[in-house]
């Protein structure tokens, strides 16, 4: 596949109007995405657990406007106009114009819904992108029907070109994005199931999101990604991001909780590591990010058991846990670990299967 692939011919049927709904989850990269080229093309490939709880829901209403000079749209976000986030869809909407040309044909109402608060400093981006480009993948399908596959491939495509990580979004439960060696049919233009069988042990596993700060972050991951260009540690992560790939192969295929973890906690200390040796470096964690983490080991040393943690850019924690672990490690998150979050908010999630079309 290219990206010309996604390039449509003349559209064959006509439309009017209408309205179509998705559904889509966060995600949680165990094997970060930090890193781009030009395009959204990512400087080395990821994995993540696709999310179930935290989603953003989006209607897209639709009606043919009498001229195609320029895009159209009003966007809410919980019944509110949010002229704010026009910028950012416009973008959107020109990256993506060669690829549905029908943008300018259309004025378009956005109305998007999040499970969790706004200001809780979860990203709304990867489930929001992924939400209205699987929207815009439905009015294409009703002008060109083709296939299941394409739709998906496609719609992941389209959903990396507004925020790179929302191209992990669409389906489950595990996803990789980027091309690896060893991962058949992986991409750097759209996210895959990862191919292989995975042990029982991640089954139903637990993702709680510990929010410690819900304030915006100081630097965006725009501006982070960009600082690894002329990164004086670039080529060793980008290797380093592939080989743990290779290494999750047989975790995942095994069951090695305890090499789960090593990778997973390595991932994230280098995500935050790579933040801190940029020029110019900047810190997103936070005193009660690493009060947490310190419980967490503590609690792993006392009990055996595998609670890990992975970050995001950002300083709230999500812990990872297996299902049959959950008991205890809910009994450390109410007893010890709810103090580090502001004003006690945490968020239960567990691993997911993707979007869904809503009506
Ligand atoms: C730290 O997908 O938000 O969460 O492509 O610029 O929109 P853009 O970046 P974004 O970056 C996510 C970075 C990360 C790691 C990850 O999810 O893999």
């Amino acid at each position: 596949m290219t990206e010309k692939d996604f390039i449509p011919k003349p559209y064959s049927s006509a439309l009017e109007k209408g309205s179509f709904t998705w559904s889509s989850p966060s995600n949680i990269a165990l094997v970060k995405y930090w890193g781009k080229k030009e395009n959204q093309i990512p400087a080395n490939p990821s994995i993540s657990f696709t999310l179930d709880a935290c989603k953003t829901t989006t209607e897209l209403k639709f009606s043919k406007k009498s001229n195609s000079c320029n895009y159209s749209f009003d966007i809410f976000l919980e019944g509110e106009k949010k002229d704010d986030f026009k910028p950012k869809i416009e973008t959107f909407f020109k990256r993506i114009e060669v690829y549905l040309p029908f943008l300018k044909d259309y004025h378009f109402v956005i109305e998007t819904s999040n499970t969790f608060p706004h200001s809780s400093g979860i990203a709304s981006s990867a489930s929001g992108m992924s939400a209205l480009a699987l929207c815009l993948m439905s009015v294409e399908k009703e002008l060109n029907n083709k296939s299941e596959e394409y739709f998906m491939q496609k719609a992941s495509f389209l959903a990396r070109l507004g925020s790179g990580s929302a191209c992990r979004s669409l389906e489950g439960d595990l996803i990789v994005w980027g091309k690896h060696n060893e991962i058949p049919n992986s991409s750097d233009l759209f996210g895959v199931k990862y191919p292989f069988k995975i042990h029982k042990n991640f089954k139903n596993y637990h993702d709680t999101i510990l929010l410690v700060d819900k304030g915006e972050k100081q630097v965006s991951s725009t501006i982070g990604h960009n600082l690894m260009h002329n990164h004086p540690y670039a080529k060793q992560r980008f290797e380093q991001a592939h080989d743990n790939l290779s290494k999750l192969k047989s975790v995942f295929k095994e069951g090695n909780l305890n090499e789960f973890i090593a990778i997973v906690e390595s991932e994230a200390l280098t995500l935050h590591a790579m933040m801190m040796t940029s020029m110019p470096y900047f810190i997103l964690m936070k005193p009660n990010t690493m009060e947490i983490i310190n419980k967490i080991w503590k609690f792993r040393q006392e009990t055996g058991l595998h609670l890990c943690f992975t970050l995001d850019a950002g300083a709230n924690v999500h812990l990872l846990y297996p299902e049959k672990e959950a008991e205890d490690v809910f009994k450390l998150i109410n007893n010890e670990l709810v103090a580090y979050c502001q004003n006690g908010h945490y968020i239960c999630d567990r691993i997911g299967f993707g979007a869904k079309k809503v009506k």
